[in-house]
């Protein structure tokens, strides 16, 4: 079976965040099924700058008034079909904003144009090219499957993945007019959304399934708290939305190679750790390694509940705790991380900006990883930090709550638990499971199991895979041969 992943980022192409973790490690997760998935990707510098050989398979000489050349090749171990449109990507910044942190005003274009050409490849723009699924991954893909419902074919079979329903790619109904839809397309069944146009709820009412990426995330959007206003129309859809777990790269991510850590270990070698602690407090200008070392590795937003980690630095440290975080997002939230660290000197440590190096050593060497999101699709720091030892200390909501078994008196004596849960958005209850954290890693037979247990816990994408590979089965009437059904 052939599938197209639309995305408007890739790993190792491109990253801001979890998506290009997944919609880079979804076409080797498949191949084990049978199914050959190339991806469709914007070429932007780093990705024009990471393509090696390739073939021009098409010129367009106006796609939305750009001329653009796509561009097959094989790049970094993927299948993909960049679209070569330098007016429309050629630009410094990140794949949606500018260097100084504003959208581009023409973002409306750039990912329409990523939407109208996955769905035209589906109509057969390139010959001898003819996926039969188009899969398109959150709002900057969300109009390829209104492409197809409004376009000259049902061959074609379109899943639209929510990784995060509070960027809808919401725009005003003046550009309808260059989207190259049908007038009829601008309704309550098509792009429409509040007079607007949302390119999310496009793919979200048009596309054949809808999936998310954990169960529980697929159960929380169809209610108000989660849904922002689009649970209505998920509801409607009960029965063709279905929520399936990201894994994780166990080969980028195995803490037994991993060429970014200061010492590989294994389970059985978790002690080893250690020599990895010793190395981020260094990088932090952390003062010791006795004591528990908590870190924080995510985009720097309300989602992630970064007000409450800030309402907590002062309690963390007061129980014994250091904290070492890196990220990059809202300034304000930059600012006030700094003022903690200063306020903390040798105990609290901040690296802002990206750096993919650093969040795997910080992985392979602090105690425990703190993720007190708001709401939280999936995540994937968790299901690092289960991989690497680095115990999981996460609110109870979406990926967070499938992935992590709280380390509570009944868990620890079943041996099930492999972190800490608590209640979220709620700084107490973050407080409350730093120093739960603190207490159990002070029994250090019982840390180094919850360590361990994590580390065998199956974070992979094995059984994930199956499950895409059956809802392509099932949405194209086709069999998949690799499995029973
Ligand atoms: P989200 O996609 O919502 O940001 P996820 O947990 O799904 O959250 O994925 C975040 C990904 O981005 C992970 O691979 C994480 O390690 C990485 N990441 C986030 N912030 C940084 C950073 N500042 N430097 C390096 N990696 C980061
Ligand atoms: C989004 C979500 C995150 C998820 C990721 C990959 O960015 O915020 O929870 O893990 O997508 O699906």
């Amino acid at each position: 079976m052939e599938v197209l992943s639309a995305a408007s980022e890739v790993y190792p192409l491109i990253k801001t965040g979890g998506l290009a973790d997944v919609a880079g490690a979804l076409p080797a997760a498949l191949a084990g099924q049978g199914i050959t998935m190339r991806t469709l990707v914007p070429g932007y510098p780093d990705v024009m700058a990471k393509l090696t050989g390739g073939r021009v398979v098409r010129e367009l000489d106006d796609l939305f008034g750009a001329s653009a050349r796509l561009i097959a090749a094989r790049a970094e171990g993927l299948d993909v079909i960049v679209i070569d449109a330098p007016e429309l990507y050629d630009r410094p910044g990140n794949p949606y904003v500018s260097p100084d942190g504003w959208d581009w005003p023409d973002n409306w274009k750039r990912f329409a144009a990523l939407g109208w050409v996955a769905a035209e490849l589906g109509h057969g723009l390139v010959e001898g090219y003819r996926p039969q699924i188009i899969h398109a991954h959150d709002w900057q893909a969300g109009l390829a499957p209104a492409y197809i419902k409004f376009g000259p074919t049902d061959h074609v079979k379109t899943v639209m993945t929510i990784h995060n329903i509070a960027f809808k790619g919401f725009f005003g109904s003046e550009i309808f007019s260059q989207l190259r839809l049908p007038p009829h397309a601008f309704g309550m069944a098509g792009v429409e959304y509040y007079g607007g146009i949302s390119y999310l709820k496009s793919g979200m009412e048009c596309a054949d399934y809808v999936t998310t990426v954990s169960p529980r995330y697929a159960e929380e959007i169809r209610t108000p708290e989660f849904g922002m206003g689009l649970e209505g129309l998920l509801e409607g859809r009960a029965d063709t939305l279905v929520g399936i777990l990201n894994g994780i790269d166990t080969i980028a991510w195995d803490p037994a190679r991993d060429p970014a850590l200061a010492q590989t270990y294994s389970a059985n070698t978790v002690h080893a750790r250690h020599i990895n602690k010793r190395a981020v407090a260094e990088r932090f200008g952390l003062d010791g390694v006795d004591g528990p070392l908590f870190c924080v590795v995510s985009r720097l937003t309300d989602q992630k509940g970064m007000d409450l980690l800030l309402q907590t630095v002062d309690g963390l440290v007061d129980l014994g705790g250091r904290l070492a975080v890196l990220g990059s997002g809202d300034p304000v939230i930059e600012g006030n991380l700094r003022e903690a660290w200063a306020r903390h000197p040798g105990k609290v440590g901040v690296i802002t900006g990206y750096d993919e190096q650093l969040s795997h050593l910080m992985q392979g060497g602090c105690d425990a990883i703190l993720i007190p999101s708001r709401f939280e699709p999936c995540g994937l720091t968790q299901l690092y930090g289960l991989r690497y030892g680095c115990v999981p200390v996460v609110s109870r909501i979406g990926g967070l709550a499938d992935t992590v078994i709280d380390a509570n008196p009944a868990a620890i004596a079943a041996e099930v638990a492999t972190g800490v849960v608590f209640d979220p958005g709620n700084a107490h209850a973050l407080y409350e499971a730093i120093r739960k954290t603190i207490h159990l890693y002070g029994d250090d037979r019982l840390w180094k199991k919850i360590q361990r247990r994590g580390m065998k816990s199956d974070v992979s994408w094995e059984a994930s895979a199956v499950r895409y590979a059956d809802l392509y089965a099932t949405i194209t009437g086709l069999e998949n041969d690799d499995t029973d059904n």
